[in-house]
C-alpha cells in the first residue's frame, strides 16, 4: 500500500522536511533563569520530538527584553541565549530534525512588572487588551500599553533583523514571524487594536507595513526561502480582532504569494478553539491564492490530516497539544497507537513534570511487558 502523503516528505522552501507533521509553537515557560535562555530540559524536549516530526517550530521567543510578556519565556536577543540555543539545534540535528525558531514581540500583551525598570508596554494605540498574562506569582490582566511613536519602529524592526541573525548564528533551519494570536504585528493588523492615524494605521496597506517591512529585513537575513510567516486573522485571541476578517486575509495572501516564502502557517479559525472562520471565507481557495507551502493549524487530529493533506487542502499540518503530550507523534499516526492525554496542569512553567517525562510507544510496551511478567 502506498504511504500516506502525510507520511511523506516536503520541501518547504529551502527545508527539507522528512514528513508534513509539524509541532506548533508552544510556550512552556520554562525558561527560569536570569538570563531568559533556554535550559538542558529545553534541549532533552525538542530532541525528544526531532525524530519524529518533519518540522519543529520553537515556542514563540521573544525578540527584545521589550518583547516579553510571560515570565519564564527565551529570548534570542543576547549571546547567552544564542549559546544555549545552539545546544538545542545541535541535538535536533543529530536526531535528524530541523527547526525553526519563532520570533515575537508581544506588543502590548504584557505586564509593567516584566518589562525593564517597569516601563508601560507598547501596541500600536493605547488601548488596553482584554487578557491575562503570568507574572511568575499569578495571572494578572496585561497592563495599559503606550502608543509606540512612528519614529520608534525603525527600532523595532531593526530589532527582528537582528534577532534573524541572532536564530542564524544559533544554528536553526530558519524561522517563523509570529504575526498571530494578538501580539505586536497582529494589533498592528487588525483595526480592533490599531486606530493610529500614521503611515502605519488605517488601510490595509498601512496597517500591514509594520508585517512587510520586518519580513524584508528577516528576508534579507536569511533569504525568503528560509521564512515562515504565522497569521490567525480570524481569531481573536488575546483581544485583537479585524472588522474585515476575509479582506485582511485575501490582501495578506495576495502580497505574501510572489515572496517566495518557506510557508504559510495559518490558525484555521480560533486559536485553541473551533475551527470556524466567516462563512463568506473559502479556506481552499486562501490556499490556492496563495500557492506556496500552507501549514494547517488548529484542532487537527489525525483523520482531519489525513484527509486534508491527501485533499490539497494543507501541504504541512501543524499539532500543538498532540506533540505536547506525544514525542512520537507521527509514528503513533502511522501505526494507528493511542495517544497519550495532555495534563493542562503543566502546560505552562514547572519542572520537566509534563514536560519530558511522557511516554514514547516503546516505553509503554516494555512497561505492559514488565507488567505481565
Ligand atoms: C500551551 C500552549 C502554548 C502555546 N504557545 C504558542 C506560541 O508560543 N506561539 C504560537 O504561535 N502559538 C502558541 N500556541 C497555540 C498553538 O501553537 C496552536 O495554534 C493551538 O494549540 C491549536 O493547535 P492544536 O489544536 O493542534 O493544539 C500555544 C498553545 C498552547 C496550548
Amino acid at each position: 500500500m502506498a504511504e500516506h502523503a502525510l507520511f511523506t516528505p516536503l520541501k518547504a522552501g529551502a527545508i527539507d522536511l522528512k514528513n508534513r507533521l509539524v509541532m506548533a509553537p508552544l510556550t512552556r515557560n520554562r525558561a527560569m533563569n536570569a538570563d531568559d535562555a533556554p535550559m538542558d530540559m529545553h534541549v532533552t524536549y525538542y530532541s525528544q520530538r526531532a525524530a519524529d516530526a518533519g518540522l519543529l517550530i520553537t515556542e514563540a521567543t521573544q525578540i527584545s527584553p521589550e518583547g516579553k510578556g510571560y515570565a519564564w519565556t527565551p529570548g534570542i536577543y543576547s549571546e547567552a541565549q544564542v549559546a544555549a540555543w545552539k545546544k538545542v539545534t545541535d541535538a535536533v540535528h543529530d536526531a535528524g530534525g530541523r527547526i525553526v525558531m519563532q520570533l515575537w514581540h508581544v506588543g502590548r500583551i504584557s505586564h509593567t512588572s516584566l518589562q525593564e525598570d517597569g516601563k508601560q508596554p507598547v501596541a500600536p494605540s493605547a488601548i488596553r487588551a482584554n487578557a491575562p498574562t503570568f507574572d511568575g506569582q499569578e495571572m494578572v490582566d496585561v497592563s495599559e500599553p503606550r502608543a509606540l511613536g512612528t519614529e520608534e519602529l525603525p527600532r523595532i524592526v531593526e530589532d527582528y533583523r537582528r534577532a534573524a541573525e541572532n536564530a542564524k548564528a544559533a544554528g536553526f533551519d530558519g524561522v517563523e514571524v509570529h504575526a498571530a494570536n494578538g501580539y505586536l504585528i497582529d494589533q498592528f493588523l487588525k483595526d480592533g487594536a490599531n486606530r493610529r492615524s500614521d503611515a502605519y494605521g488605517g488601510s490595509l496597506e498601512n496597517r500591514a507595513r509594520l508585517l512587510f517591512e520586518v519580513l524584508e529585513v528577516v528576508e534579507g537575513v536569511w533569504g525568503a526561502d528560509r521564512v515562515g510567516l504565522r497569521l490567525s486573522p480570524f481569531s481573536g485571541a488575546n483581544d485583537a480582532t479585524d472588522s474585515d476578517p476575509k479582506a485582511l486575509a485575501d490582501y495578506l495572501v495576495d502580497r505574501l504569494a510572489p515572496r517566495g516564502l518557506a510557508y504559510l502557517h495559518m490558525i484555521e479559525g480560533q486559536t485553541g478553539g473551533p475551527r470556524d472562520w466567516p462563512e463568506e471565507v473559502d479556506m481552499t481557495a486562501l490556499k490556492e491564492r496563495f500557492g506556496g507551502v500552507w501549514m494547517g493549524n488548529n484542532g487537527y487530529d489525525r483523520d482531519l490530516a489525513l484527509s486534508r493533506v491527501a485533499e490539497g487542502k494543507a501541504d504541512l499540518v501543524a499539532f500543538g497539544v498532540p506533540y505536547i503530550a506525544n514525542p512520537d507523534l507521527a509514528k503513533r499516526f502511522r501505526l494507528e497507537a493511542d495517544l497519550n492525554e495532555a495534563d493542562k496542569a503543566t502546560f505552562y512553567g514547572g519542572d520537566e513534570t509534563g514536560y519530558t517525562d511522557y511516554p514514547f510507544l516503546e516505553e509503554m510496551a516494555a512497561q505492559r511487558h514488565h507488567a505481565a511478567e
